[in-house]
Order: C-alpha cells, then structure tokens, then sequence
C-alpha cells in the first residue's frame, strides 16, 4: 500500500475548494491504481494550536504543546506518508492563518530535513489573486522540510463549490495525478537540487553556529551523522542506505 497524506489550510473541511480540487486529483490516483490510499485532513477537522515561541523544540528537542493538541498527530502521518500534499485557500495574499499556524509548529523540523526524500505537492485555489505566493511559501517550506514538490495544482473558485470552470478544474487534477503517479510508485525517485543544496548549506551554517542555543538541533545533526555531510546529495544517500 501506498500512502497519500493532505493537510489542507482551509477551515470548510469537506466543503472547501481546496479540499475538493485534491480529492478530485487523490480520487483519479486511487482509480489509477488500487494501491494507493489516501488521508485528508483540512484545518477545520484538527486543532492547532499557536506556536507560543518558548524555543523549546530548538534547545530541548520537543514541542510542549504537541501532546495537547494535533500536531504531534500530524507529525506522525507526515513520516507514515509515501507522498504529501500542502494546500491551502489563498486568504489575503498569502496562506490562510490556520495554515501558517500549523507551518510555524515546524519550526525545528525546518533544520532537521526529517522527511528528506520524500516526494509531494502544492495546492492552492483563490477567487483571483495570490496563487502564486501560496505555492512559492508552501514549496519553500516543504524543501526546509526535505520534501520535493514535484507539481503545483490550482484553480479559481469563490463560495464553497462554485468553481470559475469547473471542467478546467477537474482536467487539471487529473493531469496532476499522472505527473506524482510515478513518485508514488517509486519508478520515479526524489533527486537533490539546487533549492535542497543551498537549504542544506544554510541549515548547517545555523547549527554549527548555533550549536550553543540550538541544542537539541545540533545533537540531531551529530546522531544522525549530518554535521560531516558536505551536501544534500549525501544526505539523501545517507538516508536511503538507512531504510
Ligand atoms: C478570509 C478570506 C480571504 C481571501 N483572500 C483572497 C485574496 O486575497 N485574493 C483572492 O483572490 N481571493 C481571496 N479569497 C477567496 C478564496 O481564496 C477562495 O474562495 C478559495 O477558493 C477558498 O478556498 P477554500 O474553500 O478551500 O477555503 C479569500 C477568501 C477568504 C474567506
């Protein structure tokens, strides 16, 4: 079995644009192979909390508030998944708050590259603006994060179902799905880039400096055998021989 997980940034859970524009694109992957299975969950079904800056998953290794709300939940389906989805409703110009929210409790994991080779994707719908600053930060984010955004899916909608062409829409989820159908199935495998090698660089030279602050950071790298890597390509080699 292969597994999909979406968080998508929108509070109108099944009703969202958002929501339905992936379902459309996870509902054509399951027909194309019977394998693959999938989980969404949108901004409406989870509680998150704030990140409340206390800076503990940086020096300590955990975040307090994750046994008290969803994320530690979240967590876990994000390194259970074979594939991840980010998607979120332009609000704005930007991201919807409920999704910057859940980005900001990442916050240590941006330095940790735990989801390193995996693939994934962005989703974004707007009534007419904004498209592009959503899949820039959601991408952005997700290459902190060791994922590889491998396509962006977007369209226009306004209310709750009422998309601007829906048939354009649903053609674009379905051509979605056969450019991640390969990842998914691993004849196509997530290779380093020049966003992951400058990400690494820039990871390692705030560790190391950090090294007295960022304590739990820092230990992470160490076990893990990081600090002596000189790229994001050994990273992901080192990461694949330990599967
Ligand atoms: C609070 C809020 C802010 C929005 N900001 C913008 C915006 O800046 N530009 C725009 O074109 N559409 C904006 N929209 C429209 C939504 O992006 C659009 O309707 C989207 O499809 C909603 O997605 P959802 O149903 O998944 O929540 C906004 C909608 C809301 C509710």
């Amino acid at each position: 079995m292969k597994k999909i997980f979406a968080f998508i940034g929108s509070p109108l859970k099944e009703k969202s644009n958002t929501y339905n524009l992936t379902k459309m694109m996870l509902d054509k992957l399951v027909k194309m192979d019977g394998e693959i299975t999938y989980e969404i969950l949108t901004a409406g079904h989870v509680h998150i909390k704030y990140c409340t800056g206390c800076w503990s998953c940086m020096t300590k290794g955990f975040c307090p508030l994750d046994s008290t709300d969803d994320m530690g939940g979240i967590r876990q389906k994000m390194m259970d998944a074979d594939f991840i989805i980010m998607g979120s409703p332009v609000y704005t110009m930007s991201v919807s708050g409920q999704m910057k929210t859940l980005l900001d409790r990442f916050c240590a994991w941006y330095h940790l590259f735990k989801l390193a080779g995996k693939p994934g994707m962005t989703v974004a719908t707007t009534a007419g603006s904004g498209l592009e600053e959503v899949h820039d930060l959601l991408e952005m984010l997700m290459t902190a994060l060791g994922i590889k955004s491998v396509t962006r899916l977007e369209t226009y909608a306004y209310f709750p179902g009422i998309y601007r062409d829906p048939e354009s829409a649903r053609k674009k989820a379905e051509e979605a799905a056969e450019i991640v159908y390969p990842y998914i199935t691993g004849e196509k495998q997530v290779e380093s880039d020049e966003f992951f090698e400058e990400c690494f660089k820039i990871m390692k030279n705030k560790v190391t400096m950090g090294a007295r602050w960022l304590a739990a950071d820092y230990k992470y790298w160490e076990e893990h055998g990081f600090l002596e890597l000189s790229s994001y390509a050994k990273l992901l080699e080192k990461e694949r021989e330990n599967e």
